[in-house]
């Protein structure tokens, strides 16, 4: 009902404007001055100077959360991260190692795929660590230790802010394992802290800024492919925008790391064609830009998602939209608010039923 919406159109419309609020919530209760505390977690900080190697495991949006937090727990704590999808991991006779430990991430805590993983990992005796939306789900309850993130109920089958407290969850988690291992100095920490605290403020003015990217949605509803091209985390971004888009709107969306573009996608690139290109790691802007220039060069017109400063983008994208200043770590969680309504616009302007997509699930029980 209207009620229910708030007076929002859309359940996914309400959900994209309860992120600051989701996001805020998932943080605070973690933060102590200048350390992060976990209550929940129950790991001593033995365990956590132990842990030699991750698996994230996961399916969908929870997935690229686990895409996006590789980058992090490796650049942060310094620990391996393979990430995994829930239904091929469970089947192909996964190596573990002494000190491994396994993440599930999901929403529901109910997903069949994760479930299994949770149980095969368990049954080869290694410790699982499950982060879930819904308390006392089943892989809340089956996992030796639970960080909850606290979205609460998310109704629209394409997740938006279920996503991206999945996302500061493992942030903290990962800030936690580095300040345990000492491989962040106490500034650094600091440092982080802020700019953590400071992100459900910029992900406010980022939704404010809706018209923008409705009205240039509009534009592309009868599109008939986009990519999505990203280096490192902006290429796990870059998945869960492409997904947002193709679930929702039913336009065939990629996602491909810039870098091998050259390998295959770039033959698919025709006049007008749209890349989404987001750039938010400094050291990756020279090589993003030459990327920007090989898509254009065939006729691609190119939205770019940069940071606030980054005007060199100018010269090269179509559009630009920019992000404000984060931590290199965290920028998905920003880069994320345009595409999410990106994908919204397109599906709202071709009439879709976006809260309830044609063959999907919010939460897939069975195989
Ligand atoms: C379904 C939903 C997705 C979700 C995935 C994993 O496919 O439509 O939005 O990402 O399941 O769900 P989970 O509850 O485990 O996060």
């Amino acid at each position: 009902s209207a009620a229910e919406k708030g007076g929002y159109e859309h359940f996914m419309l309400k959900e994209m404007y309860e992120q600051p609020k989701a996001v805020s919530d998932t943080l605070s209760p973690r933060i102590k001055g200048n350390r992060i505390v976990i209550e929940e977690l129950g790991m001593s900080d033995e365990e956590i100077r132990s842990i030699r190697k991750i698996y994230i495991i996961a399916c969908g949006s929870a997935f690229h959360s686990g895409m996006t937090n590789k980058y992090v727990f490796e650049g942060l704590a310094r620990i391996p991260v393979e990430v995994d999808l829930a239904s091929e991991f469970r089947y192909r006779d996964p190596i573990f190692e002494p000190d491994t430990l396994v993440i599930i991430v999901s929403q529901s805590g109910e997903t069949a795929d994760s479930l299994a993983a949770l149980r095969e990992a368990k049954a080869h005796g290694v410790p699982v660590l499950g982060i879930v939306n819904v308390v006392g789900s089943s892989i809340a309850r089956e996992a030796d230790h639970v960080m909850y993130t606290w979205a609460g109920p998310e109704i629209a089958v394409a997740t938006t802010k279920a996503y991206s407290t999945q996302l500061i969850a493992q942030y903290l988690l990962a800030l936690k394992f580095a300040q345990v291992r000492g491989t962040v100095t106490d500034e650094e920490l600091e440092e982080m802290i802020q700019d953590l605290k400071e992100l459900p403020d910029q992900i406010e003015m980022l939704l404010n800024n809706k018209e923008k990217i409705q009205h240039f949605a509009n534009r592309y509803i009868a599109a008939r492919d986009v990519f999505f091209i990203g280096r490192g985390i902006d290429y796990a971004i870059s998945m869960e925008g492409s997904l947002k888009l193709k679930e929702i709107s039913y336009i065939h969306s990629e996602a491909y790391a810039a870098g091998e573009l050259k390998h295959g996608t770039i033959s698919l690139i025709e006049d007008g064609t749209l890349v989404a290109a987001v750039l938010t790691q400094e050291s990756l802007y020279k090589k993003m830009i030459s990327n920007i220039e090989e898509v254009r060069t065939r006729g691609a017109f190119v939205l770019a998602v940069t940071n606030v400063g980054n005007h060199e983008v100018e010269k090269t994208a179509d559009y630009v939209i920019y992000i404000p200043k984060t931590n290199r770590y965290f920028t998905n969680s920003l880069a994320i608010i345009p595409l999410q309504l990106f994908g919204y616009y397109v599906a709202i302007g071709k009439g879709c039923d976006v809260d309830k997509p044609r063959n999907l699930a919010k939460s897939v029980t069975v195989e």
